[in-house]
């Protein structure tokens, strides 16, 4: 397998959005308030003319119906700057070929499915558990999202494809973590800015490149662990062997089974990081999840008809996604000219979703800065306007993943804390760092307690 060196020379482009943003991320503690209050002081569209670029930033959920729903196909996936870490995967396409690509690997995420992962995920959370039992006894503090990410990979490897992870998660996240923020805001940035050379061959981001190319083929070439027939992996197998799509060759494999590895795994361990920083402030609530858990299955290992039952811990990942959105804007280009509230937008304008914005304003969410499950539990959910929450998107691109998510991140925080008291031991608030990802701006540093 080659690495998709062809895409390096775009690291740090000017033209990308990402790098537009720099600012943003080494900006202050949470760059997000800037933005909320240009949303504040300059109306729903907000036209943004860079030196050779367009951006219009958006800050309604009209809007955001418009782009992902009315409109979709005059608005088109923005993602050139991350096809180096996805190659051809169908995240970084769009139109006929994006959903000939996506439609066989639909049925692995229906709900009917959960029932064949769940004992997987399962798995994944007991090792997890014998590792915080170690870090517990030795005292030592760890950092949060480190922990959750190497979970959630280990649940896509045991559930999706059938294999243990044989790779080792820290070494490859890292990798992946310095392309991406070499790529957006780093060392390539600063060079060009300066106007120096920039030769990749001196980065080591043509390592990480290499690294992250070489981990599909490696998981691939583990051994099965069940055989099991009912996976993502075997349904990526059928597409390669199904003649009436031509374009899912084996290198659309390879991409779309290393794409989940990013896709679905940065993105829900942030989740459930930031749900352990915030119920690590809140004793009552974590007392009600561990109530909630015992109530629901007992001594017993949840199903997957479980989830449904365990209301209140759902919502506090819910919450968590409200107030951290892990992707919290979203990127098109135009690819036709519109007219939004008044404002022009025109063909090949970046038009920025600031869906952080619409979580966090006073006109959608009561006390929208409280972090408050119970907002997420009975009737009220229900009558939420809708595009005010939106933490996988909308429209047909919205994520494949989400609700499986949302199964695995409340099944790991009901077990893990039925034996476990979290303690953040960072500076409160932690900061947040404004990347393609929401993140906490070093890490969320913490310590593990066994309960007895
Ligand atoms: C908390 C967890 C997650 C969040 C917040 C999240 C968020 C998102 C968002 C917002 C998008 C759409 C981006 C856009 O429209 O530009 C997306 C797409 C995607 N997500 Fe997720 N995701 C999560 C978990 C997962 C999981 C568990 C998987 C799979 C195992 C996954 C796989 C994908 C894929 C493949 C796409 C691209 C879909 C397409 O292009 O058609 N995600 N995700």
């Amino acid at each position: 397998m080659t690495a998709p060196v062809s895409h390096i020379d775009q690291l740090g482009e000017e033209s990308s959005i990402w790098f537009k943003l720099t600012p943003l991320a080494k900006g202050p503690q949470n760059p997000m308030k800037i933005l909320m209050q240009m949303a504040e002081r300059y109306g729903g569209v907000i036209p943004i003319n860079m030196a050779n670029q367009r951006v219009v930033l958006l800050t309604e959920p009209e809007h955001f119906k418009r782009v992902f729903v009315t409109k979709a196909d005059d608005y088109i996936k923005y993602f050139d700057g991350l096809k180096p870490i996805f190659g051809k995967a169908m995240i970084t396409h769009d139109g006929a070929l994006w959903q000939k690509i996506r439609m066989p690997q639909q049925p692995a995420f229906h709900p009917d499915m959960f029932v064949e992962y769940v004992p997987f995920f399962l798995q994944a959370i007991r090792t997890k558990m014998d590792t915080w039992a170690k870090l517990a006894k030795s005292g030592e503090s760890f950092e949060m999202v480190e922990q959750t990410w190497t979970l959630a990979a280990d649940m896509i490897c045991k559930a999706l494809f059938d294999r243990d992870m044989p790779f080792n998660p820290h070494f490859v996240f890292k990798c992946v973590k310095l392309y991406t923020d070499v790529m957006n805001h780093k060392a390539v940035r600063d060079k060009k800015v300066a106007g120096e050379e920039f030769d990749v061959s001196e980065e080591s981001v043509a390592k990480a490149v290499e690294t992250w190319a070489g981990v599909m083929p490696q998981v691939l070439a583990a051994d099965p662990r069940e055989n099991r027939e009912q996976t993502l992996l075997k349904m990526i197998e059928a597409a390669v062997a199904d003649p009436s799509i031509p374009e899912f060759d084996q290198q659309q494999a390879l991409d779309e089974l290393k794409q989940y590895l990013w896709a679905g795994t940065e993105t829900t361990a942030l989740t459930l990081a930031w749900a352990m920083y915030e119920v690590s402030k809140r004793p009552e609530a974590r007392e009600r999840i561990r109530r909630e858990g015992l109530e629901v299955y007992g001594d017993r290992d949840p199903t997957a008809a479980d989830y449904s039952a365990l209301a209140y811990t759902r919502a506090v990942i819910q919450e968590t996604m409200r107030i951290y959105p892990p992707i919290w804007m979203f990127i098109r280009v135009a690819a036709k000219a519109d007219v939004i509230d008044g404002k022009e937008i025109r063909p090949g304008d970046r038009v920025a979703l600031f869906s952080y914005g619409v979580h966090h304003s006073p006109k959608y969410w009561e006390d929208p800065e409280e972090f408050r499950p119970e907002r997420w539990l009975g009737d009220a959910a229900k009558k939420r306007k809708p595009y005010t929450y939106i933490p996988f998107g909308g429209g047909k691109r919205s994520c494949i993943g989400g609700a499986m998510s949302q199964v695995e991140n409340t099944l790991a925080l009901s077990i893990l804390l039925r034996r476990f008291r979290p303690e953040y031991v960072g500076a409160e608030p932690p900061g947040i760092n404004a990347t393609v990802t929401l993140t906490p701006r070093g890490g969320l540093p913490f310590k593990i307690h066994e309960l007895n």
